[in-house]
């Protein structure tokens, strides 16, 4: 029997589909799963008359793998990882490689680059991003590692995954060193909270204060989805939900669904993130708070009998209005990918990842979650200027922010007035109006903890780096007498 050239460990369904995708490109697999009984359905099923082969024990699969061996991981992110590697470790031989293709953390991807480097094996922590019909059909991969590992792995991972539209190649590139796939990967999922949060808000204002119906959510979603600004996935999949009618009680499925949003974790761990290298990313942590807070569903029907608001009202023209969310949810949508795209080049510069932003746009344009015509500005905005502080700045981005502003501040407005939480378009336009301003108040903070803390401060009339304290309880008076000076 001919080895193997690729392995997959876990058969839950993205594993299963990853395993059928790269044996369609015509490379024989293996296949194992620590329940025997999942890999037997697999191969009884899915697989049936195609070049996979089952192992029923790890020693059995690490044997009919050709050298030097590549094993990608699908398993549940955390310990799981680290019991997979443990019993896998003894049985491979230098030069073999673990790829890690779940969205694990970025900090326990670096620990085990570094164990398994030491012991001349290779590691590849590998974002995944597309869901389940991504890994079957063309996923956008983001690998970390080192370069000679990315290099044995390209043949394989170009084939797998998408292609990005306008010719614009396979969605996978070398990201960076250590961490960074799982980092890059991490970030997307932040910009896929947001992007998200931003969509629901936008539903929220059209159903409860336009009072679009689901038809007509459906029309506007699907008409927005054929605009450069906001053609992609989630809007696409967005206009199908509108659609869906339940069979159970022939209503619209979506008004079925309960108001109370999960999290596996990668939104949270991309504010913490955030916090701790210092990066404001607001419009991300509203979607994350937006989720935790659709969670307390119980306490919220108790405060709804008690905590009135204003009825939710507008006048004019609905298609105006339908106009201005549009363009409120464009221009937040640009501080979220801003802020993202802010952070990933703060973390870039923090750990030496050394991340291409326009690559990483560029593979973000197919089979990813946040896939999308728009990456394309971003791509080209970080080709025309790597360095470029903030999305924000880029000619295009400028200019559309500058010239839209106006409805932003009215759906903000319409919002407010009309008692509906908007916190990822808010959070978005504070980030805008804070960061497009030369004086912020903090010149008070920053003389309140002077007064209570003696913390110092700078002066705009001193050079940078200069600090100073007053003694603000003292009057002149006192200070004359005792001589302090500020
Ligand atoms: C992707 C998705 C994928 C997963 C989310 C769900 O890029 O394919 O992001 O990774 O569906 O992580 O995460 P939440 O449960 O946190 O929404």
């Amino acid at each position: 029997m001919t080895k193997r050239t690729f392995g997959v460990i876990g058969l839950a369904v993205m594993g299963e589909n990853l395993a059928l995708n790269v044996e369609s490109r015509g490379f024989p697999i293996a296949v194992y799963n620590r329940t025997g009984a999942k890999t037997e359905a697999f191969m009884a099923e899915r697989a049936e008359g195609k070049d996979v082969k089952a192992a029923y024990s790890l020693e059995e699969f690490v044997q009919i793998l050709e050298r030097p061996r590549k094993i990608l991981v699908m398993v549940k992110a955390g310990k799981p990882v680290d019991a997979v590697i443990q019993q896998l470790k003894p049985l491979l031989a230098e030069g073999d490689m673990i790829i890690d293709g779940g969205n694990s953390l970025y900090d326990d991807t670096e620990r085990r680059t570094q164990e398994l480097e030491a012991t001349g094996l290779g590691y590849v922590g590998m974002g995944v991003s597309g869901g389940e019909e991504g890994a079957l059909h063309g996923p956008s991969l983001m690998p970390g590692g080192t370069e000679a590992a990315y290099k044995e792995l390209e043949p394989i991972l170009t084939k797998i995954a998408a292609q990005a539209f306008d010719g614009d190649g396979p969605c996978v590139t070398f990201i960076g060193p250590g961490g960074a796939g799982h980092y890059v990967k991490m970030v997307h999922n932040g910009i896929e909270y947001g992007d998200m949060q931003l969509i629901a808000e936008a539903y929220d204002l059209m159903k409860n204060c336009l009072g679009l119906n689901n038809q007509q959510l459906h029309e506007v979603f699907a008409e927005w989805n054929t605009t450069e600004e906001l053609n992609s996935f989630l809007i696409e999949i967005t206009a199908d939900i509108f659609k869906y009618i339940d069979k159970e009680t022939n209503q619209p499925l979506v008004e079925l669904i309960l108001d109370s949003a999960g999290q596996k974790g990668t939104g949270r761990w991309t504010v913490v993130s955030s916090l701790e290298l210092g990066v404001p990313i607001p419009t991300i942590y509203a979607a994350v708070n937006a989720r935790v807070i659709s969670s307390y569903k119980d306490e919220r029907e108790a405060a709804a009998k008690v905590l009135s608001g204003p009825t939710p009202k507008y006048d004019g023209d609905v298609k105006a209005w339908i106009n201005k969310i549009r363009d409120a949810l464009y221009c937040s949508k640009m501080c979220s990918y801003a802020q993202g795209m802010a952070l990933l080049a703060k973390a870039s510069d923090e750990f030496n990842y050394n991340l291409n932003l326009a690559e990483t746009a560029r593979i973000w344009k197919g089979g990813c979650i946040i896939r999308a015509q728009f990456l394309e500005k971003i791509k080209k905005a970080y080709i025309d200027n790597p360095k470029l502080p903030n999305l924000l700045l880029a000619p295009e981005f400028k200019q559309t922010i500058l010239d839209r502003q106006d409805a932003w501040r009215e759906v903000l407005t319409l919002a407010n007035s009309s008692g509906i939480a908007v916190p990822a378009f808010s959070s978005s336009l504070d980030y805008f109006d804070a960061y497009r301003r030369d004086r912020l108040p903090q010149n008070l903070t920053q003389a309140q903890r002077d007064y209570f803390g003696a913390h110092t401060y700078e002066r705009t009339d001193k050079p940078r780096g200069e600090f100073f304290h007053t003694e603000w309880t003292q009057t002149d008076k006192e200070s004359l007498e005792t001589g302090s000076t500020d």
